[in-house]
């Protein structure tokens, strides 16, 4: 059936893909088609999902398939495919393996949709969307990494709990790559307006500083199978309703720098406004010193692994 409502593609329907289509659907943002590798998963996920669909009042249309031919116009696409890390695994792991998937998902999502804006996911997040880029040539405002809005969501988490206030009043901005370079910003991290440098000692930022940095490994080792999949599922829907919505939302992702921030080339997480086209502004911010310093030494890492990508695209193609 065809319908006049957004359509989101969800590549990979393991934990973060279903709930993103799961979100997706209690939040009426469109039909979704939920696509894996797998035969049989994406399609009773879909059903289960599409049979709650009288419960939560929703009218989205769900499909689950393996044949990207579903996947035809989408406006949206979401690219969960891919392994998730195991404990004591980094993200860089992961590079060799998610990069084969995400090549070919990418190349399927760009043979059946002309001009999508795809939301990367899969990890190592800053080079994936890199690799995503190059094979879809897509423009720089539709192609974003979801990290930014995860990481300063762990940071808001771990802000309120320290201080015993409300999460709804608590802002923070986490930028650089998605890793343990990152660069949270206390400056930048308020409640009600208030930044936390005014509310807590160095002692307490320092700790919760670290601890969003260590955020997703955190996850993985009280998990033991899996990473995290709820935060990260609803960082999506985020980046989603200020698309579909045109909210021109103010959020950290990870988007494509030429010449920001100093860097050329490179996707990083930086503030971006997003609404209907996709990535359609980069904020610079005033940065002190030292946290100029930080951000350069996470776009370093970041440069390294967008280097191993190419050779590794080069190797694929030859
Ligand atoms: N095409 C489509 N789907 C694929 C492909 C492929 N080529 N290869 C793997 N998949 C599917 C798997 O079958 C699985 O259902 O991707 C799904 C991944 O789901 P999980 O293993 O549950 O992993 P998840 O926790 O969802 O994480 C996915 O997001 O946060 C990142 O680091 C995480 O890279 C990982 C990704």
């Amino acid at each position: 059936m065809k319908t006049t409502r957004n359509k989101i593609t969800v590549v990979g329907a393991g934990q973060v893909g279903s709930t993103v289509a799961q979100l997706c659907a209690y939040h009426n943002l469109g039909d979704v088609v939920l696509v894996d590798i797998v035969e049989g998963v994406p399609q009773g996920k879909a059903l289960d999902l599409q049979e709650s669909g009288c419960l939560q009042a929703f009218d989205s249309l769900i499909v689950g398939t393996n044949d990207y031919k579903d996947t035809a116009d989408s406006d949206i696409v979401v690219i969960t495919a891919g392994l998730p890390r195991k404990p004591g695994q980094s993200r860089e792991d992961l590079l060799t393996i998610n990069a084969k998937i995400v090549k070919s998902v990418t190349e399927d999502i760009m043979k059946h949709s002309r001009n999508p804006i795809i939301i990367l996911v899969s990890n190592p997040l800053d080079a994936m969307v890199y690799l995503a880029k190059k094979v879809s040539n897509l423009p720089k405002t539709r192609i974003i990494g979801m990290a930014g809005v995860l990481d300063s969501a762990r940071l808001r988490t771990f802000v309120s709990l320290e201080l015993d206030c409300s999460l709804v009043d608590v802002d923070a901005m986490v930028l650089g790559g998605h890793g343990d370079s990152m660069v949270p910003l206390p400056r930048y991290t308020t409640v009600s307006g208030i930044p936390i440098t005014e509310l807590m000692n160095q002692e307490q930022i320092d700790r919760l500083l670290d601890r969003t940095r260590k955020g997703g490994a955190e996850i993985v080792s009280l998990l033991k199978n899996g990473s995290a999949f709820l935060a990260p599922g609803a960082s999506v829907i985020k980046m989603i309703e200020a698309i579909v919505h045109d909210k021109r939302r103010i959020l950290p992702c990870t988007a494509y720098l030429e010449g920001e921030y100093g860097w050329n080339g490179i996707f990083f997480g930086v503030p971006v406004k997003m609404g209907i086209n996709g990535m359609e502004k980069i904020i610079e911010l005033k940065l002190t010193d030292e946290e100029t310093a930080a951000l350069n030494k996470s776009a370093e890492e970041v440069k390294k692994t967008c280097s191993e990508v190419d050779a590794l695209l080069k190797k694929l193609s030859s």
